[in-house]
């Protein structure tokens, strides 16, 4: 059994760990200018070791040995270290790969030539070179989730090993029903310690790693469903960020029937005119037939709250990529706002009242026919017209008119309009995203600028 990536090789996960394979690691924090910066990785592994160091919980230590005791030869593999995520259907462990330097870690051995050590302290001149522990996530995915969404999550990583700022599959083990996927650790930071502190460069440089990432999930025809800033791991001090968590990520079309929204504008005001709603929409009550035959409609509505899509929220049939941009769009709403979760709804119905507070009930009405959906409501404060992004902004930073937007944010605020387009046909693409004017390379980018992406380009192109 093996999991060796290539193109040819099915995908397989592997019965244990004592199985001979190839794993492909990725170190994450080699960069080009090699002296300043593996320094920096060097006392940032210490600082990082030592905050490891804390105790950790009896519980999670419990679960970490019946993680180690489950999976024979683990101990030999892995070094469990502490708990770092815990989520809907996972627990992530950081580990200490042990065994890194036995395996082909094709992904780098480019950056092992360009290794040059870094400058001696003085009083460091003698001290031999430390190997540097290389760093894992563990995956370990709930027993309670179907073996096919498993396989799904773990296919697609591995159909999108190559793309840059996405997190790499190592590789996968399973026992009995117990999987646990391998990914390279990222150091990132909580989105909430440093999203009220970006700038508008710091900002188009955090969106320019996801749509970077967005653009090679989209090319491959993959929406990811999940997009939010737990799922970005994102480092500001060297301002990389890599993609993960595609549990809920599925191919463009598997699970679609024809929605409206995909038909001509004629064919679908033709039927908009035949409907059920236009044939009652003469009496003066709006509601709906109280005995209504049609079968009720069903659509994939995963996501997490606040960050769904319009067209999620309207159940639309045939959803496509588009529905990462809105979420990118919102995580964009969330930093220029400084308010976080921007959206705060308990349900779908209130995420459509939320939504149609900004753009205004003629929108939202516009939004929801393009799906075959009725948008009716009498809540007060939904206005017909809606307010402008930018008016929302002033608001919710608390800044009056005397103080407007500068041109970079206004710019910013453009491209964030372009991602929050109610229709997904005319919201602007990852590909278009990326020669936005607000993400564009500039013709003279800082040094950091320059290190920040040409180390995305190292370590995920690779
Ligand atoms: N490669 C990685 N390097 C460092 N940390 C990681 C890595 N992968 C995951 N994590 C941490 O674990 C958390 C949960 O991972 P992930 O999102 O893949 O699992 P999940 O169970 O689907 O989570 P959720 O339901 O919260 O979205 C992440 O938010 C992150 O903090
Ligand atoms: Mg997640
Ligand atoms: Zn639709």
């Amino acid at each position: 059994m093996t999991a060796v990536v290539s193109n040819i090789d099915p995908f397989e996960i592997h019965e244990d760990v004592r199985t001979e394979d190839t794993e492909v690691m990725v170190d994450d924090d080699q960069t080009e200018d090699a002296d300043r910066a593996t320094e920096v990785a060097a006392e940032e592994d210490e600082e990082e070791e030592s905050s490891d160091e804390e105790l950790v919980d009896t519980g999670v230590q419990v679960d970490m040995e019946k993680l180690q005791g489950d999976f024979p030869g683990f101990k030999d593999n892995y070094r469990l270290i502490k708990r770092i995520g815990e989520g809907t259907f996972s627990t992530v462990y950081k580990a200490e790969d042990l065994q890194y330097d036995r395996y082909d870690n094709f992904w780098d051995h480019e950056i092992d030539a360009k290794w040059t050590p870094p400058p001696l302290r003085s009083n460091e001149a003698e001290r031999q070179p430390r190997r540097r522990p290389r760093f894992v996530a563990i995956k370990k995915i709930y027993v309670t989730s179907s073996p096919a969404r498993i396989l799904n999550e773990l296919e697609l990583l591995h159909d999108l090993r190559m793309c840059p700022s996405v997190c790499p599959l190592i590789t996968a083990f399973r026992h009995t029903d117990q999987v646990v996927a391998i990914l390279p650790y990222f150091r990132h930071a909580d989105f909430r310690a440093y999203f009220r502190d970006m700038t508008i460069p710091d900002v188009a440089i955090y969106l320019r790693s996801l749509f970077l990432a967005l653009m090679s999930v989209h090319a491959h025809r993959i929406l990811h469903r999940d997009i939010k800033p737990t799922n970005f791991l994102y480092d500001p001090t060297t301002q990389r960020g890599v993609l993960v968590d595609f549990g809920l990520a599925e191919r463009e079309g598997s699970d679609s029937k024809p929605c409206l929204c995909h038909e001509t504008r004629e064919a679908r005001k033709h039927r908009q005119s035949t409907s059920v709603w236009a044939q009652t929409s003469t009496t003066p009550q709006p509601g709906y037939p109280k005995s209504d035959t049609r079968s009720s409609r069903r659509a994939n509505r995963a996501g997490t709250r606040g960050f769904r899509a319009p067209e999620v929220l309207f159940k639309c049939t045939e959803q496509t990529t588009a529905i990462d941009i809105w979420s990118a769009g919102v995580i964009l709403l969330t930093i220029l706002s400084k308010r976080f979760p921007f959206f705060n709804s308990a349900d779908d119905v209130e995420a459509m009242i939320e939504i149609a507070t900004i753009f205004g009930s003629k929108r939202m009405k516009a939004a929801g026919l393009l799906h075959g959906c009725v948008f009716e409501t009498s809540i007060p404060t939904i206005g017909q017209q809606g307010f402008s992004i930018e008016k929302i902004i002033l608001w919710s930073t608390c800044r009056s008119d005397e103080k407007p937007l500068t041109p970079e944010e206004r710019l910013a605020v453009q491209f964030l309009e372009r991602c929050l387009e109610l229709d997904p046909s005319k919201r602007i693409t990852a590909e278009e995203a990326m020669n936005h004017e607000f993400l564009r390379v500039k013709d003279e980018p800082s040094s950091q600028e320059m290190g920040a992406d040409e180390d995305d380009m190292d370590i995920l192109h690779a």
